[in-house]
């Protein structure tokens, strides 16, 4: 258990406030005004004003983390500037950039609340990257912020037929992530049928018939006509085109043009043709890496596939700046393997999806993420984070026993004691400090300071 945050932010505050320096090119760098930046860097009393809550928290022994704190100047850099990809590893500013952090896959639409599926209220939104702020994670993956089609509620409800009023909650989780500086990597579609859409609502629309839900499909070879079929790929490209290209409401940076988003990943958990038998064919990866790097050329670009194969070519892919691999329980070797595959071929490597809680077997979680964290570049995002629901009384359940709650009292203490570890390797691996006990997030998030808000902007 650790101790004594409230101190902390209060100490960080009072020297925020002392020293408002604004450096010399940081407007040129920024494009704002250095009345601008003077005002983004300086504190305001708001941020302190707590909202009014419904449920009084448990134990605020740590202090109560109020939301973000005034950037440094470095931090303003820092959000206006891209990850970049150097060999083997990520840098940001010409210093290494590990991706650590939080799965929230229901940032854009979420089946967890009724109507099942809705929007995520904004509190939800804004809790849920303050639990990663102050769990010090970098970065956040968000599968509904890339993958939306076939609902009604969709960014594509139907065949190239877009609709503005999905981008409400996308763009909202993605000015919230610039705010806290934390970076997106976002992945394109899913290699399964559910609510949010994936490869098989292209190949509905298209008009091949399968039955089927989840990773249940039937006949189980249907996936492959994703990507053997020039109609489904040139749709799914449009949709692409759609996506990057969209202008964010609340920044009026395109996404494409965002440093908040890191890179796009081509799926989530793709296979060949169904679960566990190979990558997507390095032909359709190459075609759509390309495309997304012709609008996007200084975001990162990610081979969604489930694992590395390299016997099938898929290393040879200069387009891919990241592999990745998911972790069902953690495995030190599967990792191993893959990072030395990966780092042989040049690029970045991350696990993308772990399960953190112990329950299922595997290899210890404090040694699989010290692995990581030795091995130069690779990062880990582990699966996956949920927060309170609107009352800030329950928390938000999902059913696949994966769910993680910061500081959610259990008996087996299992968020306490399993969040600690999370929390100690993202720390390393960003290099930053964590108190003693940590702070309580505040639900419903404090106000914003208007400062830290892109202009005009107000949640
Ligand atoms: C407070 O803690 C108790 C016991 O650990 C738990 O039963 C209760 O649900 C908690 N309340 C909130 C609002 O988290
Ligand atoms: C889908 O299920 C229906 C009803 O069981 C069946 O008649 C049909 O042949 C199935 N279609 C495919 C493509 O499997
Ligand atoms: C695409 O894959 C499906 C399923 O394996 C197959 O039936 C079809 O013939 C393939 N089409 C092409 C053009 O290769
Ligand atoms: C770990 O992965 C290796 C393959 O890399 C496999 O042989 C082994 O069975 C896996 N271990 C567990 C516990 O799943
Ligand atoms: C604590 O949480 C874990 C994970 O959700 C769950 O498996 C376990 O049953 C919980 N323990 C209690 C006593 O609620």
């Amino acid at each position: 258990m650790r101790r004594s945050f409230a101190s902390l932010v209060a100490a960080t505050w009072v020297l925020c406030a002392s020293a408002v320096v604004v450096p010399p090119g940081l407007a040129e760098f920024t494009g704002l005004s250095s009345a601008e930046l003077k005002r983004l860097i300086s504190p305001s009393d708001d941020a302190l004003t707590p909202r009014d809550s419904t449920c009084a928290f448990n134990d605020t022994s740590g202090g109560v983390f109020t939301g973000p704190a005034s950037p440094s100047a470095k931090d303003l850099l820092k959000r206006n500037s891209f990850v970049t990809r150097e060999g083997t590893s990520l840098q940001l500013l010409g210093e290494p950039f590990r991706m650590v952090g939080a799965n929230i896959y229901w940032l854009g639409l979420d089946e967890n609340v009724i109507p099942d599926p809705s929007y995520p209220s904004k509190q939800r939104v804004l809790e849920a990257f303050a639990d990663v702020s102050v769990m010090r994670g970098s970065t956040v993956r968000g599968h509904t912020l890339g993958i939306s089609v076939g609902n009604p509620l969709s960014v594509e409800p139907s065949l190239d037929f877009f609709n503005d009023a999905a981008y409400e909650s996308i763009d909202f989780a993605i000015t919230v992530a610039r705010v806290y500086g934390i970076k997106l990597l976002i992945p394109l579609i899913d290699n399964y049928n559910y609510y949010h859409g994936g490869k098989y609502q292209f190949i509905e629309w298209n008009g091949i018939p399968f039955n089927g839900t989840g990773a249940d499909i039937t006949p189980p070879d249907v996936g492959a006509f994703f990507y053997n079929t020039t109609r489904i790929v040139n749709s799914f490209k449009r949709y692409v085109t759609q996506h990057l290209n969209h202008v964010n409401q609340f920044t009026g940076i395109a996404l494409k043009d965002d440093p908040t988003i890191l890179g796009w990943e081509s799926g989530n958990e793709l296979s060949g043709a169904r679960f566990g038998d190979g990558p997507a064919p390095a032909a359709w990866t190459k075609e759509i890496g390309e495309l997304i790097k012709s609008f996007a050329p200084k975001q990162l670009f990610m081979d969604g596939s489930y694992g590395i194969f390299p016997e099938t070519g898929q290393l040879e892919n200069e387009v891919v700046d990241i592999f990745s691999d998911h972790f069902y329980p953690p495995n030190i070797t599967r990792f191993s393997t893959g990072f030395s595959e990966v780092s042989k071929a040049g690029r970045n490597y991350l696990a993308g999806e772990y399960d953190w809680t112990g329950l299922n077997g595997g290899d210890d979680l404090t040694t699989f993420l010290s692995t990581i964290k030795d091995s130069k570049g690779a990062g880990d995002i582990f699966w996956s984070l949920f927060g309170h629901d609107d009352a800030c009384c329950e928390f938000v359940e999902h059913d696949d026993g994966e769910s993680f709650y910061y500081l959610r009292q259990n008996t087996t203490n299992l968020y306490i004691d399993r969040g600690d570890i999370i929390i100690d390797h993202a720390a390393e691996m960003t290099g930053s400090k964590v108190p003693e006990t940590m702070p309580a997030v505040a639900c419903p998030q404090f106000a914003f300071p208007k400062d830290l808000l892109p202009h005009g902007f107000s949640p």
